[in-house]
């Protein structure tokens, strides 16, 4: 479960993300990332700034194994404030996903270059393709990590 104070501060980060990078969040409207983020299965690992700023958020639909791993979790979206990209963050946040995780499983579109780079030197690797996945029409990569 996420938790309730974190709902509108999480909106808010994907609402500047997708300003950013809006073809590569293109199946989320904040609609849809407001009905994940009351999901029973849905979790988020967030990244806080010094001053307390929530700068990179890492959603995920978990299924829990024992207190606090995960047999599986699924990466629904990730993203950082553009005012903070490339100082790892988005890196700290998958690290702790597999950290707990057995299994992480995620999908992203062929174009999103810095995703794919990030999730290969992250250890996940592509294990199959989505025909016809996104809203334009374009297949998916599909990437796995296995413990
Ligand atoms: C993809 C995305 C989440 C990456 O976030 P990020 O916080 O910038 O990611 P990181 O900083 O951990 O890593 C990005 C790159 O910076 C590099 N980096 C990490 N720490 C660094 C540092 N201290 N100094 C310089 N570069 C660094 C990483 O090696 C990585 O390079 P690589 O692409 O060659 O692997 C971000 O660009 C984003 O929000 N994009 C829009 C949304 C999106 O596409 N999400 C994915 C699909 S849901």
């Amino acid at each position: 479960m996420i938790e309730i104070h974190q709902h509108k501060i999480i909106l808010q980060l994907f609402k500047k993300a997708k300003k950013i990078s809006p073809e590569f969040l293109i199946s989320w409207s904040e609609k849809l990332v407001s009905e994940l983020l009351v999901e029973k299965s849905s979790y988020a690992f967030t990244v806080k700034s010094a001053s307390g700023q929530y700068i990179s958020a890492l959603l995920f639909t978990g299924h829990p194994h024992k207190k606090e791993s995960f047999s599986l979790s699924e990466i629904q979206l990730i993203f950082t404030d553009p005012d903070f990209s490339a100082k790892g963050h988005a890196s700290e946040l998958l690290n702790k996903l597999k950290t707990c995780s057995q299994e992480v499983w995620l999908d992203v579109h062929p174009k999103n270059k810095k995703a794919i780079s990030l999730y290969l030197s992250m250890g996940f690797k592509e294990v199959g393709r989505r025909k016809n996945y996104y809203f334009d029409g374009s297949e998916a990569i599909l990437m796995s990590y296995q413990k």
